[in-house]
């Protein structure tokens, strides 16, 4: 049992047997700035804690045919993996049959892992004032998510996309009344200002690449429309490394995603170093879960060790967990597509 928990746990985003190969991991993990804390983004090099590391990033050295088919094969294994661990009953019962399938923010009051990404929801909404039309949710997962939404948007304003068919059957199960779609984050076919809000909780760091999918949100807001997002940036030896990840999203830290969403044209971009809040407390509530089921001898020692190994792996490739949101200017200077 604990095998198939384990898919879902540490989710491969930094896979033990590669990581364990690379070189240069950092010896201690970046200083972190406190939870909630919020970057500027106005000092080039506050991210340098992490600069020394990017020797290590191998796309620089390979041609760009071979990196298209290895994002090719690394989009089919996301998409697998998500389709098979999201439907492993032990998983589906740790989010207490919610359907949602983030890490979540915890806060004192906080409980259950199902508490938690409401609690993620309400964080990331609460940096939209104007919970006004449309909105879309990207990477909609199995429609947890977008089910959340309706709780301030009128269900037909809501629609959620995923590059999975088997999740989008169970979002569409989850969230009825909401439209969803099959669609890739980096290639939306919406046309330009088509959405009032966008949405994508936990799933960034997953897309070929980070900044095709932030530059296809910008497109598709409409003037003056709202965009927040939760994301994971990881060390670049495990982005270069992870399967489910892509040297190429490599990113330093809070400082260097605002930079990246201001050259995009977002306007008012904060950005918010939620590591403690989703990441760490994260981990804290998963190895008490986890150790309750060694003690109570539903899982065997060996089934403990091998959690272990991979939450070990999963805590030295995160570097920042970041909360942001931007919005889009009412008169861009941008050009649409
Ligand atoms: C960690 S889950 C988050 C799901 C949902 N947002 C939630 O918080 O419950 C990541 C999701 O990203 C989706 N995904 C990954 N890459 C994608 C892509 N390129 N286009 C669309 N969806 C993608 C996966 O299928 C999966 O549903």
């Amino acid at each position: 049992m604990v095998l198939r928990m384990n898919r879902f746990f540490l989710r491969d985003y930094a896979g033990r047997h590669r990581s364990n190969q690379l070189p240069g991991w950092p010896r201690r993990l970046p200083s972190d700035r406190g939870s909630g804390s919020e970057h500027s983004g106005s000092k080039p090099g506050e991210d340098k804690p992490h600069s020394k590391f990017s020797e290590h990033i191998t796309f620089g050295q390979k041609n760009r045919k071979d990196l298209l088919e290895q994002s090719a094969t690394t989009l089919t294994r996301i998409l697998q993996s998500y389709d098979e661990s999201l439907f492993v009953e032990e998983i589906e019962e740790y989010y207490g049959h919610s359907d949602f399938a983030n890490w979540g923010y915890w806060q004192n009051e906080t409980h259950t892992q199902k508490e938690a990404c409401e609690g993620l929801m309400e964080r990331l909404l609460s940096l939209i004032p104007a919970k006004e039309g449309t909105i879309l949710d990207v990477a909609c997962g199995k429609g947890a998510t977008t089910r959340y939404l309706t709780k301030y948007y009128r269900p037909n304003n809501v629609t959620g996309i995923n590059f999975s068919q088997k999740q989008l059957q169970r979002a569409q199960k989850n969230a009825p009344g909401c439209k969803f779609l099959l669609m890739d984050a980096t290639n939306l076919t919406f046309k330009d200002n088509t959405f009032d809000a966008v949405i994508c909780v936990e799933a960034a760091f997953h897309f070929h690449t980070r900044r095709q999918f932030l530059a296809e949100a910008h497109r598709v807001l409409r003037p003056g429309g709202y965009f927040v997002v939760s994301d994971i940036l990881f060390h670049p030896g495990a982005e270069a490394a992870g399967p489910m990840l892509h040297a190429q999203n490599w990113m330093p830290g809070p400082a260097a995603y605002k930079r990246l969403l201001l050259s995009l044209g977002f306007q008012n971009v904060r950005v918010i170093n939620a590591t403690e809040e989703c990441a760490r407390r994260f981990d804290r509530y998963i190895f008490n879960y986890v150790f309750k089921k060694l003690q109570s001898k539903e899982i065997d020692w060996d089934m403990f060790k091998t959690f272990m190994e991979r939450r070990r792996d999963k805590n030295m490739a995160v570097s920042f967990y970041i909360i942001a949101s931007g919005r889009k200017a009412w008169h861009s200077r941008y050009r649409q597509s």
